[in-house]
């Protein structure tokens, strides 16, 4: 990077001091590029409340198995807290020379209450105690991401409440097919919201077992209860190999796969309601708090809330691809690659909070057009198909004739520029001489609609089931 850009250390100049958590057989202090590449404390402070929670609970167990004395665990934990205030208000210092939180958190302490600060890290790495604090940070971002699901989710049975009865084209190849209610288009994204919080609880509870004590790779010679810190900190049982716990990075790969897919589910909703707000289609308006206008047209409204939800998903995407990539040749167990885990799974996170927000935001607010819904789903003959079900039902004709009759009648219609409902009986005769009048019941876009009433149907009397599952199911 230019100066202009960034200022870069220069590599041959030397930090003044070693360091003081690993330096004891190193003569002098890491270069300044050194520090520079190793430090993570830029994004990992983010993880400095679960790393002071994990120390907490280690303390106690160190002391409560005598390991430390009692005098020592009181130190240790009244200065973690200390600095947890510290933390919250914003005021504690943490420095790149120290290079990560565990060890800005840990020297800082020492620092504070002496001696028994240096006792903390007994029996426990860094590996463990990273592989702990991710943990317990990665099951946090799981519930919060299964809160705001479940508040999108909310948000799109809410609209489909109102519009069980508004009829809508239904489209298959983007082309229009057959009429649907706009309350039921809805409910299908609600199903696979559904999908992604069983994926995000079930690697939840993958993820909930705890680290903590494998130390740097191998398990610890002192009497430690790993049992008891698991439990402490609310994992539901200790991790069970020293070495895979310490290395693995199932959970991350599972946050961000998750992620990825529900950045999937939510670029498909901003693109239709991109194309819905087009005033070509004009389904939806959305108001002025969610969109924008633009600094030389003035008639626009712009979506580029439901825009930047589709465009970000490239991002998130990214960081699956990164996972996996970082994982897949790497040996057992810890190396200093797993440090790239951090920095854009934060990003993925902060990335979901706004994209659900915006989203469920714009559902909430967004008006249907039902006028233009119900006009857009008369067009295409988007009713043919009941037409050629009327032939199967009244006249027992096998559907295959009845579909190719149906063609027919559809070809008279497109001829004489007119949905098939405005046909004439005579015309429809002449295709096929034992057409009724009955058949214009069938014809109408609410009467096809009406008539699917297959459990999962777009038919009122089936969606309005739909409702009251999905609100069991969900919410
Ligand atoms: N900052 C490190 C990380 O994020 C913590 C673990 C360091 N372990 C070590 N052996 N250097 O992965």
């Amino acid at each position: 990077m230019s100066d202009k850009q960034k200022n870069v250390p220069n590599p041959t100049e030397k930090n003044a001091s070693g360091n003081s958590m690993w330096g004891g057989r190193y003569a002098a202090g890491p270069s300044a590029i050194m520090t520079s590449i190793n430090a993570s404390i830029g994004f990992d402070k983010k993880l400095a409340l679960y790393d002071i929670e994990g120390s907490i609970a280690h303390a106690t167990m160190l002391g409560a198995k005598k390991i430390i004395s009692s005098d020592d665990v009181k130190k240790i934990t009244d200065g973690l807290n200390a600095i947890k205030t510290q933390i919250k208000a914003g005021s504690f210092q943490f420095t790149e020379e120290l290079e990560d939180v565990h060890m800005n958190i840990e020297h800082h302490l020492t620092e504070v209450i002496g001696d028994a600060g240096r006792r903390l890290h007994t029996g426990r790495s860094r590996n463990d105690q990273v592989a702990t604090d991710f943990k317990l940070w990665a099951r946090d971002a799981f519930d919060y991401l299964d809160a705001q699901l479940k508040a999108l989710q909310a948000a799109l049975i809410n609209q489909a409440e109102k519009h069980v009865d508004s009829v809508m084209p239904g489209l298959t190849h983007f082309q229009i097919a057959q009429p649907v209610s706009f309350a039921h288009h809805l409910l299908a994204y609600v199903e696979m919201l559904g999908r992604d919080r069983d994926r995000v609880m079930s690697a939840r509870k993958r993820a909930n077992e705890c680290p903590l004590g494998a130390a740097a790779l191998a398990g610890t010679p002192y009497p430690i209860d790993r049992a008891m810190t698991a439990k402490a900190l609310g994992f539901d049982r200790p991790t069970a190999n020293s070495l895979d716990s310490v290395s693995d990075r199932d959970f991350v790969m599972d946050y961000a796969s998750a992620a990825s897919i529900i950045m999937v589910h939510l670029s498909r909703l901003a693109e239709e309601i991109i194309l819905w707000m087009n005033p070509q289609i004009g389904f939806i308006t959305l108001g002025d708090q969610l969109t924008t206008g633009s600094s030389i047209m003035p008639q626009k409204r712009n979506p580029d809330a439901a825009e930047l939800v589709r465009g970000k998903a490239g991002r998130v995407f990214g960081v699956l691809m990164q996972m996996l990539t970082l994982l897949k040749a790497l040996p057992l167990a810890y190396a200093k690659d797993l440090q790239e885990d951090k920095e854009q799974t934060f990003m993925v996170a902060e990335t979901l909070d706004l994209a659900l927000s915006a989203m469920t935001a714009m559902v909430l607010d967004m008006k249907a057009n039902t006028k233009a819904m119900k006009e857009a789903a008369a067009l295409g003959f988007s009713t043919a198909t009941d037409c050629a079900d009327w032939l199967v039902r009244e006249l027992q004709l096998p559907f295959r004739d009845a579909h190719h009759i149906t063609g027919q009648i559809v070809k008279l219609a497109e001829d004489k520029n007119v949905p098939l409902h405005e046909l004439k009986l005579q015309e429809m005769q002449s295709v096929e001489p034992r057409i009724t009048a009955r058949i214009f019941d069938v014809l109408s876009v609410e009467a096809s609609m009406n008539s699917r009433t297959s459990l999962g149907g777009t038919a009122p009397v089936a969606v309005r089931a739909a409702l009251s599952d999905g609100k069991k199911r969900f919410l």
